[in-house]
Formats: C-alpha cells, structure tokens, sequence
C-alpha cells in the first residue's frame, strides 16, 4: 500500500490542507490560521472567514504539496470537508477540491468535519497509548469537543456511530471563548484561559456544573453566566483573573469527564478517545486520563485544532471502502454524524 490522500479544511476559521499517505502517515499538514484576524471581533466572523479563505486555498494547497514531494499523478483521492461548519467558509473548500478532483481525474471525497477530529488520533502522531493500527480499540466512548460542537458517541467499529447525548445550549469551546471574552482574555478563549489558568487557584471560585435531564447531555451557558454575575460583583479594575479562569477550567473539565467517565462505565468501553479543539486542554487530557478507569487515547495538540491530515484520516477508510462523492457535492452546514 502507498495511496496518497490530499485534505482540505475550510469550515472556520483555518485554512488547511494535508498529504497523507494510507490515511496514517503525515507527509505534509499546513494551516494558515485566521485567528488574529478575527481575534478584535472577539469570535469568528463568518464573511471575513470565507473571503481569507479564497485568499488562501491556492497557496495552502500548493504549499502541502511541495511539503509532501509529491506530484498530482501520486495522488489517488481528494479528500474535503463538506459539514458540519460555516456554509461560506466550507464552499471554497469544497469548490477548490471539485476543481482539483475534476482537473486530474480523481475521485472526490466529501468529509465530515467530526469524523475527521475523531480520525485525528489514527494519525501516525496521533497514537500516545495504542501501536499501531488501533484496530482493537472498540467499543469506545468518544468525546467530540470544539467550538461548534460537543457530544459524547458510542462507537462498537470504524464509522459506527452512536449519540449518546449533545450540549444542549453552548459547545465547551464555545464555552471557553465567551469566557474567556468576559475576562478580556482574547480569541481562541481556550488556549488563553488554560495559560492564565496555570497562574490561578481552581479552588477560588465556586461555579456551577450544570445538571441536564438526559444523562449524556452537556449544558454550559449556565456557567458562563455564573461567571458573568462573578465579574459584575468583583472589583472590575481588579478583576481575579487567573482565579476565575482556573476555576470556569475546572468546572468544563469536571462536566466533561463526569460525563465521559459515566458513559464509560454504562457501555463498558475499552478506550476513551478525545476528539476536537478542547482535546488539547491540558487540564482536561490529564483529569481525564486519572479519573476515566480506561485508557485515554488524544491526539497531540496541534492535531486536535482543526487540520486537512485529520479529513484525509477520516476519508481514507471511505475511500478503501470504495466510496466517493458525486460532483454535485454541496456544503451541510448542520452534518451529523452518520
Ligand atoms: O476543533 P476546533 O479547532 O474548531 C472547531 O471545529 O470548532 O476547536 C476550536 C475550539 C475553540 O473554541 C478553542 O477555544 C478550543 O477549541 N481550544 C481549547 C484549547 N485549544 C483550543 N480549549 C481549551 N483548551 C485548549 N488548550
Ligand atoms: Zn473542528
């Protein structure tokens, strides 16, 4: 086997594309991030996502594949996130990978953005716990967590999979964004609130961990508004901050792992495996690891952040499977896991 993939990622605020080689080793992973850009709007802002992203497909492409040494004739599929994300941001992707599959005759393979964070930790570099094709690693509870989406999935196989439950108001990168806002802590929140955290006493601040109805359900909006009224009361000139950023920290990652550890235990899963931006939370990688009772399977951070490697990752069983999009592929904001 040596089948190379090419992956493109545009569904925020990264514009990215990888080379992959049998859908586990990186070649090339290039991401030219917006976050500055979007950093004095405090989140993203979607036309400005989409139009820097026409800017730089090409070149984010290009650069992929002179970084992998590799030629359009080595390539075997296109691979390119269709959903879930923001519909201006994932047309270009999807265009410029219609354009190119069209160009050198190859087949085009639509991915979902989720599946790609879960495919994240097959990468090569993916792989702290499990050597070395993490076959035997079902049934697993799968923790997605970005800053569009977070939900716990039972997975029994490779692309089996089951919903056990969803935030039902904010995402915990979300979650980590706004308060890192209200705390002047700059975008992404979630880097800026684990660094401030490091300085600050968990302990120091009382914040509510929100109990849902169903048991697998995330809630997160109660504690961004607990922090709020915290910030409202306290000194505003003299504001706790690494105090309040430990502890809103601490309550995420508590929420989370409860819930992990919880569903865990029900489905008696073999592995836990962290998929999404806040995968790259320390607080959350560790707590997780000792309190879970199984094996914790993440990526490394710069692979938990979104990457054109994770959507080769994840095409590449479909494309083994002989699957493949048609050309009338269109962008699904809302995707869902299948
Ligand atoms: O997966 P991702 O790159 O994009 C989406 O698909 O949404 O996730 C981005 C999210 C942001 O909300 C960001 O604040 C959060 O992941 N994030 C983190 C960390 N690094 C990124 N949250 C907590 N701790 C981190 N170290
Ligand atoms: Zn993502």
């Amino acid at each position: 086997m040596s089948e190379l993939i090419l992956g493109i990622e545009t569904s925020c605020d990264e514009t990215a594309a990888a080379v992959i080689l049998d859908g586990c080793r990186i070649l090339s992973n290039v991401v030219a991030s917006q976050a500055e850009m979007h950093a004095k709007f405090g989140g993203v802002f979607p036309e400005v996502a989409s139009r820097e992203h026409v800017l730089k497909i090409i070149p984010v492409i290009d650069e992929a594949m002179n970084a992998a040494q590799v030629s359009w004739n080595d390539l075997r599929a296109i691979a390119v996130t269709h959903g879930p994300g923001l519909a201006g941001s994932l047309l270009v992707g999807v265009n410029a990978a219609k354009g190119i599959a069209l160009g050198k005759s190859l087949p085009l393979l639509g991915t979902n953005h989720l599946e790609g964070h879960i495919y994240a930790n097959w990468l090569d570099a993916g792989l702290p716990y499990v050597r070395p094709e993490m076959e035997n690693v079902f049934p697993l509870v799968a923790l997605i967590a970005s800053g569009g989406h977070s939900s716990l999935v039972l997975m029994r196989g490779h692309g089996e999979y089951m919903e056990l439950g969803h935030t039902i108001d904010d995402a915990a990168g979300e979650a980590f964004d706004k308060i890192a806002r209200l705390l002047h802590l700059g975008y992404p929140g979630g880097p800026a609130i684990q660094r401030a955290a490091e300085q600050g006493d968990a302990s120091a601040f009382k914040l509510p961990r929100a109990q849902t109805k169903r048991a697998y359900d995330f809630s997160f909006s109660g504690l961004k508004t607990a922090v709020l009224n915290l910030t409202k009361k306290l000194d505003a000139e003299n504001l706790p901050v690494n105090d309040i950023a430990a502890s809103a920290q601490q309550a995420i990652v508590d929420m989370l792992v409860e819930k992990t550890h919880l569903a865990v235990e029900e489905y008696d899963a073999k592995y836990v495996l962290l998929a999404g931006g806040v995968a790259a939370n320390k607080l959350l990688r560790q707590e997780m690891s000792a309190r879970a009772s199984r094996p914790v399977i993440f990526p490394p951070p710069k692979l938990c952040v979104d990457n054109g490697a994770m959507i080769a990752a994840a095409a590449f069983r479909h494309y083994r499977a002989g699957q493949s999009s048609a050309w009338d592929l269109d962008v699904v904001p809302n995707l869902k896991l299948a």
